[in-house]
C-alpha cells in the first residue's frame, strides 16, 4: 500500500516563518510528512518551478447577504466560493447578518440552508449583530460561542444596523465574558447622515461624493472611539477595512499602549483612489464601498501598516454588486444619489494575486509575510485549527502558484457573479494555478475539477480566554 494518496512534488514552500524547498505528502486530506525524496503515493505532482502556499483564508466576504430593498448581492455561495477557490482560497468566512427584530438562531440556519451543498471550499461564519436585545446579548450569543459562532461584527453606522456606544458596550461586554473576537466597522454614522444631506442639498449626488460623504476624519473619529470603547472593558477588537493612516495611527497607538487592538485592510486600499469614483457618469459607483478608496498618502500608509504589522490580516471585503442591474449598483435609486449606491465591491479572487503582485514581487513584503496575512493570521485569530499553514498533521489546504505567470486581471477571466472588477487592467506577476482543499484538488492547472458541496463547515475554538467584568 502506498504511504501517501498524493506527493507534490519539488515545489518551494512558504510558511508565515520561512521558505524551502520539499516535498509535501497527503493522506486522508492531511498533510503527513514533509521532506526530500519522498516516495510511495498514488499520485504525484511536480511543483518544480512553483510555490507551494497555505490555501488562502480570507475571514471578511459577505455572500447572499440582504443588502435593502430590491438589492441582490451578484454572488450566492457557489458562485463566490468557485471565485474564491480560483483565486487561491480555501476557506471563507462570510458574515450572516441579522436584521432587526431576528433571532440569531434563525439567522444561522437562514445562512447555512444556503451554504450547505453549495461551497466548493470550506466556511465558516461570523454573525453581525445589529439588534442587541436582551436575550441576544444573555442568552442567544452566549449559546452560540459556545457552539463555535466564536467572532461576530458590528457597525457603528448604515441605517438599521449602526449601534450606538451604549449597545457598543453591552456587545463588547458579552464578547469578553465568553472569549469572543468583536470586529468593528468604524465610521461615525452621525457625521456621514450629516455630510450626505449637505452633499444632497447642494446638489452633489454623483457617486464621486460618496468619498465626500465619509472623509477619514468620520473613520479615526470613530477607530478611536471604538478603541476607546473596547479599552474601558478591556476585551480584544479588531478593526475591519482600514484605509487611511490617520485610522491606522489609531490602532498602532493602542498597540504601542499594550492593547488589544488588531487591524485588517483590503486590495482596494492598496490599488484604487477616491478619483476611481470620478469616472464618467455612473461608473463611479463600481468603485463605491466603505470606508471609501482615498489618496495615494494613504495607500502607502497601508501598506505600512502591512509591512510592520499593524495589520495583522488582509481580507477581501468581498461585497458584490452588478453594474448594469436594476437590482445592483445602479438600482433606480442608486441612479439618484449616491446615498443610495450599495456598498460594497467584489475582491474574493483578486485579493491574493494582487497583494502578491504589488507586495512580494515588488518587494514591499515577503512571502512569509504574505502567508501571514492572507492565511495564518486568520487562523489563528478566527481559531480556525489545522487550517493556514504547511505543517504535518494541518488540513492539505494548499494553493500551487506560479510566481512567474504574468496576466493581467480582466473581468473575462474571473468565476464571480458581479458583470465587472474594480481591479481591471491591473498587471498582475503570479498567480494560483491550482487549489487543493483537504488533499482534493478543486482547482487544477486553471480548470474546476471539485464540485460544488466539496465545501465544509467549520466550527471554531474560542480565540480568548473567558473573563467575567
Ligand atoms: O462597502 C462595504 N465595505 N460593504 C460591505 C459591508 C461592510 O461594511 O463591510
Ligand atoms: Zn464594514
Ligand atoms: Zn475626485
Ligand atoms: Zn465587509
Amino acid at each position: 500500500m502506498p504511504n501517501f494518496d498524493l506527493i507534490i512534488r519539488n515545489g518551494t514552500i512558504a510558511t508565515a516563518s520561512e521558505s524551502y524547498k520539499a516535498d509535501i505528502g497527503i493522506r486522508d486530506g492531511r498533510i503527513v510528512a514533509i521532506g526530500e525524496a519522498l516516495t510511495g503515493a498514488d499520485e504525484v505532482v511536480d511543483a518544480t518551478g512553483k510555490l507551494v502556499l497555505p490555501g488562502g483564508i480570507d475571514s471578511h466576504v459577505h455572500i447572499s447577504q440582504p443588502s435593502g430593498p430590491g438589492i441582490v448581492m451578484a454572488d450566492d455561495f457557489e458562485s463566490a466560493t468557485r471565485a474564491a477557490a480560483f483565486g487561491g482560497n480555501s476557506t471563507v468566512m462570510p458574515y450572516c447578518l441579522q436584521q432587526k427584530g431576528e433571532s440569531l438562531r434563525t439567522v444561522l440556519k437562514d445562512y447555512h440552508a444556503l451554504a450547505q451543498g453549495n461551497c466548493h471550499i470550506d466556511h465558516s461564519f461570523h454573525l453581525i449583530i445589529s439588534d442587541p436585545t436582551e436575550s441576544v446579548l444573555g442568552q442567544e450569543l452566549p449559546a452560540l460561542f459556545a457552539n463555535g459562532y466564536t467572532s461576530f461584527k458590528v457597525f457603528m453606522t448604515y441605517e438599521g444596523m449602526a449601534l450606538d456606544d451604549y449597545e457598543m458596550l453591552s456587545v463588547l461586554e458579552v464578547a469578553r465574558e465568553a472569549g469572543a473576537l468583536v470586529q468593528i466597522h468604524a465610521e461615525n454614522y452621525d457625521a456621514i447622515r450629516f455630510l450626505t444631506d449637505r452633499l444632497e442639498r447642494a446638489g452633489k449626488t454623483a457617486p464621486h461624493f460618496h468619498g465626500r460623504s465619509r472623509p477619514i476624519p468620520v473613520e479615526r473619529e470613530a477607530t478611536h472611539r471604538a478603541i476607546s470603547l473596547a479599552e474601558l472593558i478591556d476585551v480584544p477588537i479588531m478593526i475591519v477595512h482600514v484605509s487611511n493612516r490617520e485610522a491606522m495611527e489609531e490602532i498602532r497607538r493602542a498597540q504601542m499602549r499594550g492593547l488589544k487592538v488588531m487591524g485588517e485592510t483590503c486590495p482596494q486600499y492598496l490599488v484604487l483612489t477616491e478619483s476611481d469614483m470620478d469616472r464618467p457618469g455612473t461608473e463611479g459607483a463600481k468603485y463605491v464601498c466603505s470606508p471609501p478608496p482615498r489618496d495615494h498618502a494613504s495607500q502607502e500608509a497601508c501598506w505600512e501598516g502591512l509591512q510592520r504589522g499593524v495589520f495583522s490580516v488582509f481580507s477581501s471585503d468581498h461585497c458584490p454588486f452588478r453594474y448594469e442591474d436594476e437590482a445592483g449598483k445602479l438600482a433606480p435609486k442608486g441612479r439618484s444619489s449616491f446615498r443610495w449606491v450599495p456598498n460594497g465591491i467584489p475582491g474574493i479572487e483578486t485579493r491574493l494575486p494582487i497583494l502578491f503582485s504589488e507586495g512580494v514581487v515588488k518587494g514591499r513584503i515577503s512571502l512569509e509575510q504574505f502567508v501571514a496575512l492572507t492565511a495564518t493570521n486568520h487562523a489563528k485569530i478566527y481559531g480556525l485549527s489545522g487550517k493556514g499553514s504547511i505543517a504535518v498533521g494541518y488540513d492539505a489546504d494548499i494553493a500551487i502558484w506560479d510566481p512567474e505567470l504574468k496576466r493581467p486581471i480582466q473581468q473575462a477571466g474571473l468565476h464571480h457573479g458581479a458583470d465587472y472588477t474594480p481591479f481591471e487592467g491591473i498587471e498582475i506577476t503570479g498567480w494560483p494555478v491550482s487549489l487543493l482543499v483537504r488533499g482534493n484538488f478543486i482547482v487544477r492547472e486553471g480548470e474546476l475539477v471539485g464540485a460544488k458541496g466539496e465545501g465544509r463547515y467549520l466550527p471554531r475554538a474560542k480565540p480568548f480566554q473567558s473573563r467575567p467584568l
